[in-house]
């Protein structure tokens, strides 16, 4: 994580990145630039679209990014996250370690250009033997402009470092995340951030009756575990608790029905909807936000071993539903409905949950949002939508139809754990939302948790997309 402080004035004999736009360019003095220079920056801007213009004096580097904002404000703020992205490795580049911002700009654009350096600033690199092999060298960033406050770069700080968390935690191997090194994890996070953390141990959860995520744990050498946090600040706004819930696979083979040729390999990032919740809760409660919040987190991989559960099972669940297995590659509804069911005793005023659930809805809308669906839940729907644009962690709402019930629907038990060939999906979250009895939101993160190419201010591996988002949301919270 970047270190951040404010400066009062500009030093010239240091590295110096001005941020502006295509009006305030007009407005440049003399100072760190030169007359010559900035008649040469508007001349490439104008004539040449270059938004990105560098100087150098040996190591003295000054650089100037523009950003051409858009009418749209919410597409401006995710310009100026991608410029601080791209700053950001320029600098990288060329191995400086310390630079000024100085920027014309209003404070809120100069917010979210930092944002975009610090996100862009993440490696994972705990598997990196040479010292070398460091790929990002820039450390600190001084920023002058009047109105920025040292707390509301904490405050991005604090959102960038749950993001952080949720990105290693899905970014290590399998075999360092499972079902209790995860909890643990879970348990350390509580502790930094003072929320409650309670951790069910396979035993607990047998002697609770929670069968779906015992039927997926039985072909697994490690015991399942479910982890409550509880956040719950002295005022809080909330009368009823906002329920988050997380799919904690940490790793799916497909179990018995197995992933075939490569449809194996990013699988270490089936626990992405428990790290996301779980850190996004980290940072509401560092952020003191005054909001009753519960997190409910599953945990186990989803193997073939031992007495792996088959298709043809009948599985009890925690509310008695009767489930037909008809396929157990569908293993993440299997333990998400336990913990649905299980959120009831909450009274819960919303229950949101975040899964990478299906193949569906990473080939229906690729990277570039989050497929949605809710139950009586119209309101916070539109709350979550608006915080999406404002992140640029997007909503995009399925439909969620009755018809589609019909597609679960089970010859030999009440409901079976997947539909037809079309609209997988959508079935996933009507199995979901049959364990429900409360305002439910359904979040299927599938295509965006896991990036297998570097973009803008991701790099390769985990996003922790949908972290600032339901910061946001929480931060916006109205009941
Ligand atoms: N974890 C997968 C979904 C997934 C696929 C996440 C690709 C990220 C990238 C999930 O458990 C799964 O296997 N879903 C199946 C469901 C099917 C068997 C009904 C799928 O989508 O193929
Ligand atoms: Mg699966
Ligand atoms: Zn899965």
């Amino acid at each position: 994580m970047l270190n951040i402080d404010k400066i009062q004035t500009v030093r010239f004999d240091a590295p110096v990145i001005i941020l502006c736009n295509s009006e305030n360019i007009n407005t440049l003095t003399e100072g760190v630039l030169n007359r010559h220079q900035i008649e040469y920056i508007k001349e490439c801007y104008s004539t040449k679209d270059i938004n990105l213009i560098p100087f150098n004096d040996f190591d003295k580097h000054v650089l100037v990014s523009i950003v051409k904002e858009d009418e749209i404000r919410y597409k401006t703020a995710e310009k100026y996250r991608r410029a601080g992205a791209k700053v950001l490795s320029y600098l990288d580049k060329f191995h400086v370690v310390d630079a000024q911002l100085d920027s014309p700009c209003s404070k809120d654009m100069v917010y979210y250009f930092v944002q975009g350096m610090l996100l862009a600033s993440y490696v994972f690199d705990n598997y990196k033997t040479d010292p070398k092999a460091c790929i990002h060298p820039f450390d600190n960033l001084h920023v002058r402009h009047p109105e920025v406050t040292m707390q509301g770069l904490d405050v991005l700080r604090t959102v960038v470092q749950a993001t952080e968390k949720c990105r290693d935690l899905i970014n290590e191997p399998p075999a360092v995340i499972n079902a209790e090194t995860l909890a643990e994890c879970f348990v350390k996070m509580g502790q930094e951030a003072s929320i409650n953390v309670e951790v069910w141990d396979k035993a607990k959860i047998e002697q609770e009756k929670m069968g779906g995520i015992l039927a997926v744990n039985q072909g697994s050498t490690i015991p399942c575990t479910f982890t409550i946090m509880e956040y719950k600040p002295e005022h809080h706004l909330n009368s009823k608790p906002v329920v988050l819930v997380g799919k904690g696979i940490t790793y799916d083979t497909g179990g018995l029905n197995i992933k075939p040729g490569d449809y194996m390999n990013d699988m270490k990032d089936d626990m992405s909807g428990a790290a996301t919740m779980a850190s996004a809760l980290y940072a509401v409660a560092r952020l003191n936000l005054p909001i009753h919040i519960v997190a409910l987190l599953p945990a186990t991989d989803n193997r073939p071993n031992n007495n792996a559960y088959a298709s043809g099972d009948i599985i009890n669940m925690y509310d008695g539903t009767c489930v037909e297995v008809v396929n157990t590659d569908a293993e993440g509804r299997m333990i998400l409905a336990d913990a649905l069911a299980f959120a009831k005793r909450y009274d819960p005023c919303v229950v949101i949950d975040a899964a990478t659930l299906t193949g569906a809805a990473q080939r229906a809308i690729g990277p570039f949002g989050i497929v949605a669906m809710h139950k009586d839940a119209e309101n916070f729907m539109e709350c979550l939508k608006a915080s999406g644009k404002r992140t640029y962690e997007r909503i995009a709402e399925f439909p969620f139809w009755e018809e589609y019930d019909e597609c679960i629907k089970s010859d030999i038990a009440d409901i079976k754990n997947s539909g037809e060939s079309y609209a997988g999906m959508i079935t996933a979250g009507k199995f979901l939302a049959h364990f429900t009895s409360y305002p439910y939101i359904h979040l299927d993160i599938a295509g965006v948790s896991f990036n297998n190419k570097a973009d803008f201010y991701n790099r390769l591996g985990a996003t922790g997309y949908g972290v600032r988002l339901l910061v946001d949301f929480l931060e916006t919270f109205k009941n």
